[in-house]
């Protein structure tokens, strides 16, 4: 039962921002369990940073540059900026930093990502290529909960698509993100609804 205010979610992005367009809509729903109170990019050119910016949603860009191989002192400016907004649950979104130990220990259990392939299979990158060449049937997508081995965290929620026999890598992602799109705000709002409360 859900009878508490929204939770406070923030979205790491690095791109187009497709899945986080999907949370944050979802968010402004009336009733909706979480809202994306805050959009941040290691990138400044991300296209997603416009988007969340006409849907009302603040940005902010915490370039990862300028803090060259000190992945942590980059993690801790990203932190800084989510607590400044005080947002309770990290929702990655084609976020392609990797994560150091620290901020995934001090955001523990409270940070989910989208990844492109049914867990266990494929983590890393090209889920779509190595899909297809191994002649699988179905692909999809997870929602898991991050930890410190990539695409490790215990998963969430999936939804699997079939791969057809003249897909390419493209025409694959295309209809894994458009699952994507339902899964993630689902499975951000079940969480948010259940298992946040019991952390
Ligand atoms: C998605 O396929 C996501 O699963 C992966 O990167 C892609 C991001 O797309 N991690 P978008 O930025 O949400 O449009």
């Amino acid at each position: 039962m859900h009878d508490a205010r929204p939770v406070r979610v923030g979205v790491l992005i690095s791109g187009a921002g497709s899945n986080m367009a999907a949370l944050i809509d979802a968010g402004q729903q009336p009733g909706a369990p979480f809202e994306v109170v805050v959009v941040l990019s290691n990138k400044p050119d991300a296209g997603g940073l416009a988007v969340a910016e006409a849907k009302g949603v603040t940005t902010a860009t915490i370039d990862h540059r300028p803090f060259g191989a000190d992945r942590e002192a980059h993690e801790q400016a990203l932190d800084a900026a989510l607590t400044a907004h005080e947002v309770e649950v990290v929702a990655m979104a084609g976020y392609m930093r990797l994560l150091t130990p620290w901020l995934v220990n001090r955001r523990a259990g409270r940070m989910l990502n989208i990844h492109p392939s049914l867990l266990p299979k494929y983590p890393g990158l090209d889920t779509h290529a190595r899909a297809i060449a191994a002649g699988d049937a179905e692909a999809g997508c997870s929602v898991h909960v991050v930890t410190e081995g990539v695409d490790e965290g215990p998963v969430l929620g999936q939804a699997a698509v079939p791969v057809q026999p003249d897909d390419t890598p493209a025409s694959l992602a295309q209809r894994v993100l458009a699952a994507e799109h339902v899964l993630y705000p689902r499975a951000l709002a079940d969480f948010c609804r259940h298992q946040i409360r019991s952390l």
